[in-house]
């Protein structure tokens, strides 16, 4: 069984103008760098603008975008979606991209960091479940989440409550961790069943 680090996507879920997305994905992706377990590529939406609509008619921009997020997909092994809550559930940009793809999903881990007002993003993180059992993947459990994010993170994109938020990171990876090195002894030994 293959001992290398487990290549981890981390989805950067929303893409809209002044997003705080990337203040938590950025601290995030310190929290993985910290570890040897994991080789972390990072998927920010917002860099590829992939067609709304499926068609096999793609326009050169809409070919380019699938074109550079599709493989990073397939080679993931464990991803972690960092997602806010809009009206009560995520952005359309995330749907949009489980939804342009299949066996990239299948038989892999999914984690959930979240933000947003009051909910902390859960309610995003728990309509999210379902879609990705829908594509073959286990969400984990634990889940990172930050209430009024705005008001959980210092100048210096720390966390306020470093310590309660590395720990919940921490819990997650683990998870994680046990998900995707399980799935990958599994997927090698014989062909997921879709
Ligand atoms: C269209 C829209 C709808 C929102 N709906 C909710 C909501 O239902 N619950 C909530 O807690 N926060 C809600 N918020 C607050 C967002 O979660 C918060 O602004 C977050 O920073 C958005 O992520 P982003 O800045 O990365 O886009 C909403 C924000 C927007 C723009």
């Amino acid at each position: 069984m293959s001992t290398e680090p487990l290549r981890l996507a981390l989805i950067i879920g929303s893409t809209r103008e002044g997003r705080f997305g990337p203040t938590v994905a950025r601290w995030f992706l310190d929290r993985v760098k910290q570890r040897d377990d994991f080789a972390v590529d990072v998927v920010d939406l917002a860099e590829h603008e992939l067609p709304f609509v499926m068609t096999s008619q793609l326009t050169p921009e809409g070919a380019r975008a699938l074109g550079e997020v599709t493989p990073r997909l397939e080679a993931a092994e464990a991803f972690v979606v960092v997602t806010p809550e809009y009206n009560h559930s995520f952005p359309a940009s995330l749907k949009n991209l489980v939804d342009w793809h299949g066996k990239q999903w299948h038989a892999k881990p999914v984690g959930f960091v979240s933000y947003g007002g009051l909910s902390g993003g859960l309610r995003a993180v728990e309509a999210l479940r379902p879609v990705f059992a829908e594509v073959h993947s286990v969400t984990v459990r634990a889940t990172v989440s930050f209430h009024n994010a705005w008001e959980q993170f210092g100048p210096d994109g720390e966390p306020v409550d470093r310590e309660g938020a590395g720990a919940a990171a921490t819990y997650l990876l683990d998870q994680l961790g046990w998900w995707a090195t399980t799935l990958r002894a599994g997927r090698e030994r014989r062909p997921y069943v879709s």
